[in-house]
């Protein structure tokens, strides 16, 4: 079974759980970047984000190379941003063709998953669902916890 893991991360959260999560299935990852980047601390990246959100904005990514067709699983990540995908990981799915793979979804949050995993499911429809996991900040959490809880989820999935 041969894996991509797709993520994008803000602060290092999704990015922890898909180098937690490779080091399981040993796949490839694709660390998806912002093109324009500064970072951003307190409201002034909430309203930068919430904004992206609200306005269906598709902010512009570097240059990536991802090639689908040479996977069969998918485990595609995103921060929860106003209850929703972060709109970088919109840009992606709206800019590569994915179907007829299985794909599994993880966000991360300080609160709750929103409506990520529909947004994601409309975003992503014509593949098969596989699994999905929410993490709390995951970056406060104990590591070996943390290694453990992900073990167990990707040992549910068929052919891993
Ligand atoms: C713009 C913005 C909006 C956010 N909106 C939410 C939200 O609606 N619900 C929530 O639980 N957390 C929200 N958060 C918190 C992040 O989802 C959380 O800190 C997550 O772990 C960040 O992942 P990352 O470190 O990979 O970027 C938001 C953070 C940002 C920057």
């Amino acid at each position: 079974m041969k894996t991509a893991v797709i993520y994008f991360s803000y602060e290092g959260n999704c990015r922890l759980i898909a180098e937690q999560i490779n080091a399981v299935v040993h796949g490839d990852v694709l660390a998806l970047q912002l093109e324009e980047d500064k970072p951003r601390r307190g409201l002034a990246k909430y309203v930068w984000g919430g904004r992206q959100v609200v306005l269906h904005q598709r902010p512009a990514l570097k240059p990536y190379t991802f090639e689908s067709g040479a996977y069969d699983l998918l485990i595609i990540g995103t921060p929860v941003w106003a209850g929703s995908p972060a709109p970088a990981l919109e840009t992606f799915l709206e800019q590569t063709r994915i179907s007829g793979k299985q794909v599994a979804l993880f966000c991360c949050c300080a609160g709750g998953k929103g409506k990520v995993f529909d947004k994601l499911k409309r975003s992503l429809s014509g593949n098969t669902f596989v699994g999905e996991i929410v993490f709390m900040n995951p970056k406060n959490q104990d590591a070996k916890e943390l290694a453990a809880h992900i073990h167990r989820w990707l040992e549910g999935f068929p052919g891993l």
